[in-house]
């Protein structure tokens, strides 16, 4: 079942004026905060824009990009170093086992990591109530360095904290037309091993 999922998932970026129910965005942003994370950390926040306002601005910030500012809603998913401070304080005092004590760039690492657990749960729960959605991942944040002053922006009007991050844009809306699925990805062979890479599962 979710593996048909899976399969007829893709990325749609041309939406019909159709509006998404707040009941069905509760439930895709409820499938997010569910998400796994090390330490139970949940070092995430996940901001809903419906505005034009707002979603003319994150499409400036994702350079431009068209599907940004014509989704029904977004999701700003916010990676939120801030969240480890617990961590650096709990019994599990070994770096190995707390990337709380893996210095700035591990926390960065795991953070930034982290947040994929919990935009793939909601892409996929969007998909099962015949949601689309598009992944944005091009654009300015302090991991790319690009557009400065647009992100000083968002930043300030999303009221994010020092500690917070725009990692990735989650676009939804209703597919304009239907397309079908066409799925290039590499083999099964190409990725799957068994025990070691050479060896075919
Ligand atoms: C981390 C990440 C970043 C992405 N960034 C963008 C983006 O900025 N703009 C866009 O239109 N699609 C973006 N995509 C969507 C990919 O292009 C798309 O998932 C890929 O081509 C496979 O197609 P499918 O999703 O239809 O299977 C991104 C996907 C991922 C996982």
């Amino acid at each position: 079942m979710m593996l048909d999922l899976i399969k007829t998932r893709k990325s749609v970026r041309k939406y019909s004026d159709k509006h998404i129910s707040d009941e069905d965005l509760r439930k895709i942003l409820e499938a997010g905060r569910l998400a796994p994370s090390w330490m139970n950390v949940q070092s995430w926040k996940f901001i809903l824009v419906k505005s034009q306002e707002n979603k003319d601005l994150l499409s400036e910030l994702s350079a431009g990009q068209a599907h940004v500012k014509n989704a029904d809603a977004l999701i700003v998913c916010v990676a939120d170093l801030g969240a480890w401070e617990e961590a650096k304080i709990t019994h599990i005092q070994k770096p190995a086992l707390n990337p709380a004590l893996q210095g700035e760039n591990g926390i960065l690492i795991r953070t930034m990591e982290q947040v994929i657990y919990p935009i793939s749960y909601m892409m996929l729960e969007a998909e099962s109530l015949g949601i689309s959605s598009c992944i944005i991942g091009a654009m300015g944040n302090e991991i790319t360095g690009i557009l400065p002053d647009v992100s000083k922006t968002a930043r300030e009007k999303l009221n994010l904290n020092e500690n917070q991050i725009i990692s990735t844009i989650i676009t939804l809306g209703y597919e304009a037309e239907h397309t079908e699925t066409k799925k290039t990805r590499k083999d099964f062979d190409d990725v799957v091993f068994l025990e070691r890479i050479g060896n075919k599962f």
